[in-house]
């Protein structure tokens, strides 16, 4: 078959069993059978990339790195809701309906899950998405298209639908599950946690690259058009359907209601269901069904008068701070926790939560005795919310934060700046310990048979103490110990032995450098060739990779200055640890670290080609003459860019001399 003829079907193939997979939720083949039609797709585009089309699957993750988002101005604007909290609200919303439309019949309803996410506008032009945008202030949003792509559960092409615009709404939103996957990434990174899905869905979704925004697993919910009439469509029941034909993911536990006791029985039953629905929802959205009502009904400054939002009561309950514990994390942060006295949140026994830091404790005037208000944020993390003051009777004790580490003794330091007190002792037990089940844990070098209870085990039994030592374990010590036998104690061996050549990135978020998470590893791998240049590098060298913060490169460049570090490095050769470099070829990366910018008018690449090249060879793109530039690429009329760049001393390349370059691997 010719290659173009099996690349068209590839798509659709891949279109029709993504749709099963993130819409539908009902796959029909394996991930390892998508994945390999997926790479039998990607060696096709990559040996014709003129084939590539902006909505082949292939494209989810192609934009470039943005300096900052752009303005969307909404056609009409996207609307907020007003709220209901009980029975009584609803009837009101239809005693006003009534009212206002001046008739006795009250309509039906349509009566949605409310996801807790952030809202979004979809514009797909002839089936094919071309822009995407937050909410904003409702009439201006801003323009995330690049990293809405990366939603696998966003078509970038329509199923039969081949209308010239439509605009469509919808909740883009990150499931629970999702959430507490990346909340274990962040504190493995000594990151601070999203407290919610909506800031983890928002967090994602405004990063500038969209390559981080492709590395957290949001999901899309439509609900709704900017403009029904555009669709032919009489009501929203029947839209709906219209949009799942067109292959929008549309929420299932939606319902059509006759009347609001059907509105609000269905309210209890979501009540009911929510703590069982994979994603966090926070409330049910009521609208009336018919759009010629809608229309008539028309909106107020901010809201419609058609619908309202019916939210559920905050999951909270009464408890009591017995005592407070101090955690030393591998960082050295030393984290107050309350022991509560046992109590049901939602459905779920809560006896513990975090205090965060000194100034969280100041600032909700917490008191170890305090009777105090306790939920579960974001239905994740319990937390404090407040001390019931009225309950106090005089024996409450402040909270103090401790002078001294509660685990090796030594002076505690709350740095400038920094809510954070800890315990700079790099030594400190506690640290080393964390440090250590953090290394070989899944987050880290992943060896197996060395969970956390065997690492504290042998830590204990001082076996090992420093990360290299997990590299000269011997069988016949760990089999005589306790708990242990010559089966287990040999395949540790053999899982230490395999984990001595893992991926630089894996590595590096295995060593626990502050900030350095999975994401920032692969940045970090994918710019360095190897662990020896990435010790080298600057903090300067380090910020000019796009969406790497002054802070990260900060804590980067102090680890590896560190002495004991680089004596920790020598000790690791010597059991023979050895990063591999797997993201990229290595013989790829000869624009590691650099970060281009194109102007004038290319003769032999188009923009997305040149594009491609600079990424496929580990460079970065940048879209004005910045600090950051490393090299301007210039084609025909130039303009100021070029004028700008050579005041700067920057490197200049012509087209050729930039292909020349690459040619020249
Ligand atoms: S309809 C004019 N439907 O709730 C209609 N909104 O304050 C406005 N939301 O910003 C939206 N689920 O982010 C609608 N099924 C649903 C929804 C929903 C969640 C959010 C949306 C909006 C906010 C309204």
């Amino acid at each position: 078959m010719d290659s173009l003829k099996r690349l068209e079907e590839l798509r659709h193939l891949l279109a029709e069993h993504s749709h099963r997979y993130y819409v539908l939720d009902d796959p029909l083949i394996s991930d390892g059978e998508y994945d390999r039609f997926f790479q039998e797709l990607l060696e096709i585009e990559d040996k014709h990339p003129q084939w590539i089309t902006p909505d082949s699957p292939s494209q989810r993750v192609g934009g470039v790195p943005l300096d900052k988002f752009e303005q969307v101005r909404h056609r009409l604007p996207m609307l907020s809701l007003e709220n209901a909290f009980d029975d009584e609200d609803l009837h009101a919303f239809e005693d006003r309906l009534r009212r206002f439309l001046m008739q006795e019949d009250a309509p039906n309803y349509m009566a949605e899950p409310k996801l807790d996410g952030l809202a979004v506008e979809l514009v797909y032009e002839e089936g094919i998405l071309v822009q995407g945008s937050t909410r904003g202030n409702g009439e201006v949003g801003e323009n995330i298209t690049a990293q809405l792509r990366t939603v696998s559960s966003i078509p970038l092409r329509l199923r039969n639908g081949r209308m010239p615009r439509l605009e469509v709404r919808g909740e883009v939103f990150m499931d629970r599950f999702g959430l507490v996957e990346l909340n274990r990434q962040r504190a493995d990174a000594g990151e601070a946690l999203f407290a919610n899905p909506r800031n983890a869905a928002a967090g994602s979704l405004r990063q500038l690259d969209p390559a981080i925004t492709d590395q957290r697993p949001l999901r899309f919910f439509v609900y709704g058009v900017s403009e029904p009439s555009d669709t032919g469509c009489k009501n929203q029941q029947e839209l709906l359907q219209f949009l799942a034909n067109l292959g929008l993911p549309v929420n299932s536990h939606i319902r059509f209601c006759p009347d609001m006791a059907a509105v609000i029985d269905h309210f209890s039953n979501l009540s009911a269901l929510r703590h069982e629905l994979a994603y966090e929802i926070d409330g049910m959205v009521v609208k009336v069904n018919d759009f010629a009502l809608q229309t008539r009904l028309g909106s107020k400054a901010r809201a419609p008068r058609w619908a309202i939002a019916c939210k559920f009561p905050a999951i909270q309950a009464t408890s009591r701070i017995v005592d407070v514990e101090f955690q030393v994390g591998r960082t050295g942060a030393v984290t107050p926790v309350a022991t509560l006295e046992p109590v049901d949140v939602g459905g779920v026994m809560v006896s513990r939560a975090t205090l965060h830091n000194r100034d969280e404790i100041k600032r909700k005037d917490l008191h170890k005795g305090d009777t105090v208000l306790v939920q579960r944020a974001g239905d994740v993390i319990p937390e404090i919310v407040k001390a019931v003051v009225e309950k106090r009777d005089g024996s409450e004790q402040p909270i103090v934060m401790p002078a001294y580490c509660p685990v090796c003794s030594h002076p505690l330091v709350k740095p400038e700046g920094e809510a954070v007190t800890r315990c700079l002792n790099s030594h400190c037990p506690a640290q080393r310990l964390r440090s250590l089940v953090h290394f070989c844990s899944k987050a880290g070098l992943d060896i197996e048979g060395l969970g956390k209870k065997s690492v504290e085990q042998l830590f204990e039994l001082e076996l090992i103490q420093d990360l290299p030592d997990i590299f000269f374990l011997e069988k016949e010590a760990l089999a005589s110990l306790e708990g242990w036998g010559e089966k287990s104690a040999e395949n540790v061996v053999a899982a230490v032995n395999q984990a001595k050549s893992p991926s630089l990135s894996r590595f590096l978020a295995a060593l626990g450098i502050r900030y350095v998470g999975e994401v920032t590893a692969s940045l970090l791998e994918r710019s360095f060739h190897s662990l020896e240049s990435l010790s080298k590098a600057t903090v300067d060298d380090l910020v000019a990779i796009e969406s790497l913060g002054e802070q990260v490169a900060q804590s980067t460049v102090e680890y590896f200055s560190d002495p004991s570090v680089q004596k920790m490095f020598a000790r690791f050769q010597e059991a023979g640890v050895q990063p591999q470099i797997v993201s990229a070829n290595r013989e790829k990366l000869l624009l590691s670290g650099e970060v281009l910018l194109f102007t004038g008018s290319l003769k032999k690449l188009s923009r997305t080609e040149a594009k491609k090249l600079v990424k496929d060879n580990g460079g970065q793109i940048t879209s004005g003459v910045t600090k950051k530039l490393t090299c301007l690429v210039v084609g025909e009329k130039p303009g100021s860019k070029l004028k700008k760049a050579q005041e700067q001393g920057k490197r200049i390349l012509t087209e050729d001399e930039f292909l020349h370059l690459l040619e020249s691997v």
